[in-house]
């Protein structure tokens, strides 16, 4: 038996309106990685924020190697060796990687900042995760959002620790980044640390974690070993119904071509993409991080610009002006991207605002707001996506990571564009909840839009796409229908353009 090194004990912790936790119990041994799962809003964040020291529980004891806790902030919790990789992101984006991965500690000679050892030591870092190819004197704020990510994970992996938790580190991380972050994972459970890891992915909860918590609502209702689980029971015991069940796409029938895109090239990123979207139909679109997916949609979007090609809308000869996103909205095209934050919500602002700002004329008469309107039409969107909130007067802010992003889907839908384009929409969403896109998104092809779907997670686009379209290194590698796909065949695609012939 392995020594407990953390023991929380009857935590709970409310906010105005909500409990978060209710009389949580929750332990970890030398070596172990214990997960903790449960749909948006359940308490996940809430509680390894506790453990880490950036919020105080109500109530409750915790305890470090059968000493009593009870840290005064993070810099006191970091002093007893309990470290935290948070949900969002918090890089600084205009510090380099080394900065940002040593901002607390950066070696410095005579008050200078000793710039070769800072470069040295974060090669070493990054090497670590797998990141050796990244410069540490990159701009952070230049690299994509799962490159950011792995940035953070080494900050966190960095620095020696007793206890980790992992808040949702692999949400946009693709299928090679996560075997590097599984092995250090494997490393420091050698090492004799504890780690709390954080995941919607149920298959990688299997995988990587000895024990597994289930929080519904802010209450324990499970907790037991992995190795006597399958997935369907992980997720009957969070969202108390059966997924895997439901079925998804029945084969569609498509209508005209809506969107046909032709010789993109967008610098060194995106070279020579063509392809089309028809009406009716879900285009998936496959491939590894930095194949150059959300590069192709920016610039459809005209919020990069690109070099060459052109955008033909719906029988149009001419090609479409899309010069910028407003160009791009008003011809009908939406992009939903994943990086919330910064494209996609005004935390400080209610749900409301956030919802009504993409259609501001709708609701407004002569210039005035009409606000029953518009809280009427948050309201229909929140209830239709199932958003958690106290109301649709809450600043978004305050909402759980998983419900910030199903606002971004909302405010979108009210916009009501017929060519959306998504790009990692499941990013950070409870299993239940990803169903509910799914299903929305099939439900918006049966009404004629079309939808080109950006996603990492092969599984999902399987499920519910009509063609998947495979990039790698930049260029369009191959197209498969429905039936004519497999796995391993998506996966070869993905990586031919980096094999060298
Ligand atoms: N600062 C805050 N103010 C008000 N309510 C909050 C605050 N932080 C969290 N909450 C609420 O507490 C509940 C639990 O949120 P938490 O972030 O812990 O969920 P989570 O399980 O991490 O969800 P997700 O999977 O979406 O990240 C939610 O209802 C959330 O809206
Ligand atoms: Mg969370």
């Amino acid at each position: 038996m392995s020594k407990t090194v953390f023991k929380a004990s009857d935590i709970s912790k409310s906010f105005p309106g909500v409990q978060a936790l209710s009389s949580v119990d929750f332990d970890l041994k030398e070596g172990e990685v214990h997960a903790l799962v449960g749909e948006n809003g359940a308490g996940k964040s809430t509680l390894v924020s506790i453990v880490a020291g950036l919020q105080n529980p109500d109530s409750g004891l915790m305890q470090l190697d059968e000493q009593t806790y009870q840290p005064g902030g993070k810099a006191d919790a970091e002093a007893h060796g309990i470290r935290m990789v948070m949900q969002e992101l918090h890089l600084i984006p205009t510090l380099s990687v080394a900065e940002n991965i040593f901002i607390e500690r950066l070696p410095s000679r005579f008050g200078f900042i000793n710039y070769n050892k800072l470069n040295l030591d974060t090669r070493q870092v990054m090497q670590r995760v797998g990141l050796g190819g990244i410069e540490p004197d990159v701009q952070v704020g230049r690299l994509g959002v799962g490159q950011q990510q792995m940035v953070e994970i080494a900050a966190g992996l960095s620095r020696r620790c007793r206890v980790l938790a992992l808040d949702e580190p692999t949400a946009s991380l693709t299928d090679r980044e996560i075997d590097l972050l599984f092995t250090q994972i494997e490393k420091l459970k050698a090492d004799g640390v504890g780690i709390i890891y954080i995941s919607h992915r149920i298959e990688e909860v299997i995988e990587i974690a000895d024990r597994v918590t289930v929080l519904r609502d802010g209450i324990v209702v499970f907790t037991g070993q992995t190795s006597d689980l399958s997935p369907g029971e992980i997720i009957f015991k969070m969202v108390g119904r059966d997924l895997q069940q439901e079925q998804l796409r029945h084969g569609s029938k498509s209508g005209p071509t809506a969107l046909r895109v032709e010789g993109l090239t967008v610098g060194q990123k995106v070279q020579d993409v063509g392809f089309e979207v028809a009406s009716g139909e879900i285009l998936g679109v496959a491939g590894l991080m930095g194949s150059g997916r959300t590069e192709t949609m920016r610039a459809i979007f005209g919020a990069d610009k690109a070099e060459r090609g052109r955008i033909y809308l719906y029988e149009a000869n001419e090609p479409a002006e899309i010069r910028s996103p407003r160009d791009a909205v008003r011809n009908g095209i939406a992009l939903l991207t994943e990086d919330r934050k910064e494209q996609g919500l005004l935390l400080n602002l209610a749900v409301r605002k956030n919802i009504s700002l993409a259609r501001l004329n709708d609701i407004s008469r002569f210039g005035w707001l009409d606000l029953s309107r518009e809280k009427a039409i948050a309201s229909r969107y929140v209830d239709a996506m199932s958003v958690r909130c106290l109301s649709v007067e809450q600043t978004v802010g305050e909402l759980s990571g998983g419900n910030q992003q199903k606002v971004v889907i909302a405010k979108w839908m009210y916009r009501d564009c017929d060519i959306l384009i998504f790009d990692e929409p499941t990013r950070g969403i409870d299993v239940g909840a990803k169903f509910d896109i799914y299903h929305m998104l099939s439900d918006l092809a049966e009404k004629g839009k079309a939808i080109i779907f950006v996603s990492s997670d092969l599984k999902e686009l399987m499920a519910v796409c009509d063609r998947i379209m495979v990039m790698s290194a930049g260029r369009v590698a191959e197209t498969f229908e429905r039936r004519k796909w497999s796995r391993e065949k998506i996966m070869s695609a993905a990586f031919s353009g980096y094999m060298d012939i």
